[in-house]
């Protein structure tokens, strides 16, 4: 690995824990300290597999306590930061904009702050499609154009302005990666498909805004973080790199198919769990689609998605049930 000794933010969250477990269990590293607020988002049990492997030391801070970053940097030899600490929930975005811009400006730009004190640091910043905003036909790449909709796509938006401009203007490491709606173990169960699963199991509706037919590109986790060791291996100082799942589907879709999956699971019949779908309100200003052209990661980083869709939900499917049951 290019970096052994590396800082992560937010690994006590759902992507953040699937690449610090992904890292310690294959790559050969030296050090990970993770720094992690433990808000609503994040839990101890997500750190179960990894919390007392001597490499990784866990830190409950802040990623806007610059004094706390700058001091573990150089404590423990920091070589690179990756960056997944924010606020990541659209609807929560919607109802209270503020922690948005704290932790996802203000603590990117923290972060940033510290790398400039500290200019060996390379920094890696882990940001979503949703910035470009909302695609009728054809797909979005590193040349899109920023259009967030939501209060969540804009602090994500602005903090990837940040990045660059800190890049280009300091003179830093930087790299950054867009990726689309991530699934799997670990996901907190506000989240669709953990919400789903949760409903299905508890027998309660299964809420599907408007008419079920927005479309979102779905990546199981740990092809996303496979494809974020990458760029912190091969990737180029300065690049963006767009990663997707390469597989669409209507919300209303992704449920049916859920379903069947989880269905045989719970010893259930399917059309019973369909009977618990209910259409309520769209979400102000909702995005109708995402979708990402990786060719770039593809063609020049050799990364490619491990898991179908079908084979990736059985994963998160048969971990929800073991653990909520
Ligand atoms: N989930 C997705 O589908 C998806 C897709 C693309 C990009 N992303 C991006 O990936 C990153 C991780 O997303 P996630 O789904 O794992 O989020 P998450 O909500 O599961 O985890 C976020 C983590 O950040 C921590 N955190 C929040 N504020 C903090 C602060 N001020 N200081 C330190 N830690 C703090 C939380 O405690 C939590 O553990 C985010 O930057 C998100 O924008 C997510």
């Amino acid at each position: 690995m290019r970096f052994k000794r590396i800082l992560v933010t937010g690994g006590a969250g759902f992507i953040g824990s699937a690449f610090i477990r992904y890292g310690l269990a294959n790559l050969l590293l030296e050090k990970i300290v993770n720094v992690d607020l433990l808000t609503y988002a994040g839990h101890e049990k997500n750190m179960e597999d990894f919390l007392h492997d001597r490499r990784h030391y866990f830190v409950r801070g802040d990623i806007c306590d610059k004094a706390l970053i700058k001091a573990l940097c150089q404590e423990h030899g920091i070589e690179a930061i990756v960056h997944f600490a924010a606020e990541s929930h659209v609807d929560r975005s919607i109802h209270d904009p503020s922690a948005f811009l704290e932790t996802n400006v203000y603590g990117t730009f923290t972060l940033l702050e510290v790398v400039r004190e500290l200019p060996h640091l390379h920094f890696h910043h882990v940001s979503t499609d949703e910035v470009y905003g909302s695609l009728h036909q054809g797909f979005f790449n590193e040349n899109s154009s920023y259009r967030p909709n939501s209060p969540y796509a804009a602090s994500k938006a602005a903090s990837d302005h940040f990045v660059r401009a800190w890049g280009h203007t300091y003179g830093l490491s930087t790299t950054i990666s867009h990726c689309t709606n991530n699934y799997g173990p670990y996901q907190h169960v506000e989240k669709f498909i953990p919400h789903m699963i949760l409903n299905c199991m508890e027998a309660k509706p299964l809420p599907v805004y408007g008419e079920g037919i927005n479309v979102r590109d779905w990546l199981f986790v740990d092809d996303h973080v496979e494809a974020i060791w990458l760029i912190l291996e091969k990737g180029k100082t300065g690049q963006v790199y767009d990663i997707g799942g390469e597989t669409e589907m209507r919300n209303i879709d992704l449920l049916h198919t859920l379903i069947d999956c989880l269905a045989p699971r719970l010893s259930q019949d399917a059309e019973n769990l369909r009977r618990l779908i209910t259409f309520v309100a769209d979400r102000p200003g909702h995005d109708l689609r995402y979708a990402i052209d990786c060719s770039k990661i593809k063609d020049e980083l050799g990364w490619t998605q491990r898991h179908t869709l079908p084979e990736g939900l059985e994963k998160t499917v048969e971990w929800y049930v073991e653990v909520l049951q």
